[in-house]
């Protein structure tokens, strides 16, 4: 029998997401961001008591929608940055701000450390085209042009060559797997490869940072896998900065590196799909993750105890990465408890006790609620 032990590992906890410090590593850094729609809307950031208020009494009292409220956050270099939230939360708002497709009414914006807010029409315009491109749920494919010209087409934009830029698009047709299907026109392909020419259109102009607004919300089911497995891959083979804005949680999960959470313009939680799962920041955050099976979400970290002397020797070996769900598996599948190595060093173990516990949403040692 095992010792009750202290757990390793403390539950995850979430970085404020009110003002982080500036990360080295951030494309985009905003700070304080409001959008305010209505009249004098620059009254409501400024004034704490009208900002304090609600929706509606902010529309009784001023006429104003606050659709971004008092909004920090930092996307780092390389990873997908989720923003999610129900309709009308706020998202498609937020990030038309970062390239001011919709200007903001108070805060700042940077992005690789210069300021958006007081860039010059030219430069926004350089901004929009070369370093965060936009992917819009209907990526406006022109119908009387072929998949490659379609493709090639934010190239032509930008003002490269024909030769140079039906290459380019060539390269990016294979690469959104639409071999052979070059020549076709939009109406001669089925939704999904048609998001997928509106993808690749994206991916050709080589932005800094993708921004898509909830680009696959009108897919049906199959597709929509699909396509979010298409999103994993090119993430992973080409590691660039996406922002995906998305209603749907098992996309934010499946996608997001980090995921904000909205809720009426506000972030009320920053943080990994561990994190957002594992240890909700309040109630509404509980609520919406309620039914997400936990063991597919969290890792070993949050289930592993501290070895005992002889138990970092046996016992299927998991990386810290590795899910509950495999690691429920490893266990039922060997009868041994699960060792988790990292660098060829055994940085703790995962046992019946502690598996159920982190299923259960109770930590197995001290039966306190993890969630
Ligand atoms: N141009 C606008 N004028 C007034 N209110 C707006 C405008 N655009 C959006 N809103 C309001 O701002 C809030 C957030 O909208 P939006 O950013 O589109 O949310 P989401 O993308 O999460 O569905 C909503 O209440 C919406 O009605
Ligand atoms: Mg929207």
């Amino acid at each position: 029998m095992n010792q009750p032990t202290t757990p390793l590992t403390n539950p995850p906890t979430n970085p404020p997401s009110k003002t982080p410090d500036t990360d080295a590593e951030a494309v985009f850094s905003v700070r304080d961001l409001w959008k305010v729609f209505g009249p004098k809307a620059d009254r409501v950031p400024a004034d704490p008591e009208l900002g304090a208020l609600d929706a509606a009494e902010l529309r009784e009292r001023t006429g104003c929608t606050a659709a971004v409220r008092d909004v920090s956050f930092d996307v780092r270099k390389g990873e997908v940055f989720v923003v999610m939230g129900l309709s009308g939360s706020g998202k498609s708002t937020l990030v038309r701000c970062l390239t001011r497709l919709i200007e903001p009414t108070s805060g700042t914006i940077s992005i690789d450390g210069e300021d958006v807010l007081s860039m010059d029409t030219g430069r926004l315009r350089e901004l929009r085209r070369h370093r965060a491109a936009m992917v819009f749920q209907h990526f406006g494919l022109l119908p009387h042009r072929t998949v490659l010209d379609n493709i090639a087409y934010g190239l032509e934009i930008q003002g490269v060559g024909r030769g140079e830029r039906r290459e380019r698009a060539a390269e990016f047709v294979a690469k959104v797997g639409l071999d052979g299907m070059e020549h076709r026109r939009p109406s001669q392909l089925s939704g999904g490869q048609q998001q997928r020419v509106g993808l690749a259109r994206a991916l050709a102009v080589d932005p800094e940072v993708l921004l898509f607004d909830e680009p696959f919300s009108a897919l049906d089911p199959l597709i929509r896998r699909d396509m979010q497995e298409e999103v994993v891959r090119l993430h992973r083979e080409e590691g660039r900065t996406m922002v995906f804005i998305t209603h749907d949680l098992n996309e934010a999960l499946k996608l997001g590196d980090r995921i904000a959470l909205m809720r009426d313009g506000r972030i009320v939680q920053l943080g990994t799909p561990e994190e957002i799962v594992g240890a909700p920041a309040d109630d509404y955050v509980r609520d919406f993750v309620r039914d997400v099976p936990r063991e597919q979400v969290l890792t070993v970290r949050s289930a592993m105890r501290p070895a005992l002397i002889g138990e970092s020797e046996a016992g299927p070996a998991l990386a810290p990465g590795a899910t509950v769900h495999e690691a429920i598996e490893a266990v039922a599948r060997t009868g041994e408890n699960a060792r988790v190595v990292e660098d060829g060093r055994c940085v703790g173990v995962v046992d019946h006790a502690g598996l159920l516990g982190v299923v259960a949403g109770v930590p197995a040692a001290t039966g306190k609620a993890v969630a």
